[in-house]
């Protein structure tokens, strides 16, 4: 199959790509397009044939299921059984926006492989104008996890969509970088105690000024307990050679980099911008604020896969705001590794 990438933006007119992205999604066919977070992976959600054809392009476990994207409110009522007041004030807080919330689910309207077999559903109402143009023109939910290969970094641009799936999908929409660049929190509201499941740009602090305390499991304790998001089991974010985490500490990376050096190993360095002078063998800034990291993140880890690199060092931050949804992303890129406990000691 030959995948076409087009171009959408305010200075292209894009309504023929439209249209016939809603074509293909209408037929069955898959569709990636850009949200505000990184790039979906779509077809439409109550179409069970279209949904299979997800799984298979990602190589995607069957048992990790898949977020709903609506373009209204409205449409919401549709799919799940109820809609509590703690949902509701975070949808009048958060939607559209980079927020997922997990509701229990309406039998028999969405296409059984969505949910893989959960009785409950993941929502979000994306605030791309991209998205939204295309949801709304199709008028359907849009089943989409990240348009990546399973176990690859999410991709954060149309050009990483296509590095991953071309040849599998007949169409990418090209919005260019997506602007967050980590995915959407993902929540769980049927639970007494709400708890993030996914880390991201909506906060643990953004969530309990609007509905009190919120529990934020680390990846660690996620791995302990019995998973409630799928997805967690699953090896994440990865490039080929191994990453190591390392404090945002000048002295001790320098150091690092020299005895990795002195062992004849290739170091790529992921770190703020700061540290581009640092005399490793390729440098792929982070930025310096969390925010940018956030953005930078996913291409920086892609970027590696380009390099002859054998060994990745990945500077971290501290978990406030959206430091939690960073780190969360290092660590399940690591596997848990960091360069002084796991390296030094082999
Ligand atoms: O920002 C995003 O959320 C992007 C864009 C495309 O919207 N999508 C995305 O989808 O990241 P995906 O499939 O890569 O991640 C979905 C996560 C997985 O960890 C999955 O296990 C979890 O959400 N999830 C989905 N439905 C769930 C459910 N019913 N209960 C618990 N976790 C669920
Ligand atoms: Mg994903």
């Amino acid at each position: 199959m030959e995948t076409q990438r087009f171009i959408v933006d305010n200075n292209v007119d894009s309504e023929k790509s439209y249209s016939q992205a809603v074509d293909l999604l209408n037929n069955g066919e898959l569709v990636a397009f850009p949200t505000e977070t990184v790039y979906g992976l779509g077809a439409v959600a109550t179409n069970e044939s279209a949904v299979k054809k997800i799984y298979a392009a990602k190589g995607r476990p069957s048992d990790n299921p898949l977020i709903v994207h609506i373009g209204t409110f409205a449409e919401l009522e549709k799919y799940v059984d109820y809609i509590s007041d703690k949902a509701r004030k975070c949808m009048e807080a958060f939607w559209p926006g980079p927020l997922t919330i997990i509701f229990k689910v309406k039998p028999n309207i969405l296409a059984p492989s969505v949910t893989a077999g959960l009785d409950t559903v993941g929502i979000r109402m994306p605030n791309h104008p991209v998205a939204i143009r295309l949801l709304q023109k199709l008028g359907k939910p849009v089943a989409a996890p990240s348009a990546n290969r399973s176990g690859k970094p999410s991709p954060t641009e149309g050009i990483h969509v296509e590095q991953d799936l071309a040849g599998e999908i007949p169409m990418i929409l090209d919005g260019g970088a997506t602007g967050i660049g980590v995915e959407s929190t993902v929540i769980d509201l049927t639970l007494e105690t709400p708890v993030i499941l996914r880390p991201g740009a909506i906060t643990k602090e953004m969530f309990e000024k609007v509905i009190g305390p919120v529990e934020q499991p680390t990846h660690i304790e996620q791995k302990a307990g019995a998973p409630r998001a799928p997805g967690m089991k699953y090896t994440h974010y990865a490039p080929n050679a191994p990453v190591y985490l390392i404090e945002q500490n000048e002295q001790q990376v320098s150091r690092a980099i020299k005895e990795l050096q002195q062992q004849g190993h290739k170091v790529a360095l992921l770190g703020p911008q700061r540290f581009a002078h640092l005399v490793s063998n390729w440098f792929f800034t982070l930025g310096d604020s969390k925010e940018e990291m956030a953005a930078n993140l996913f291409h920086a880890l892609r970027a590696c896969d380009s390099t002859a690199a054998d060994i990745v060092l990945a500077t971290v931050t501290s978990t406030d705001g959206v430091g939690a949804a960073i780190m969360n992303r290092l660590e399940k890129s690591a596997g848990g590794k960091w360069y002084s406990k796991d390296y030094q000691k082999q």
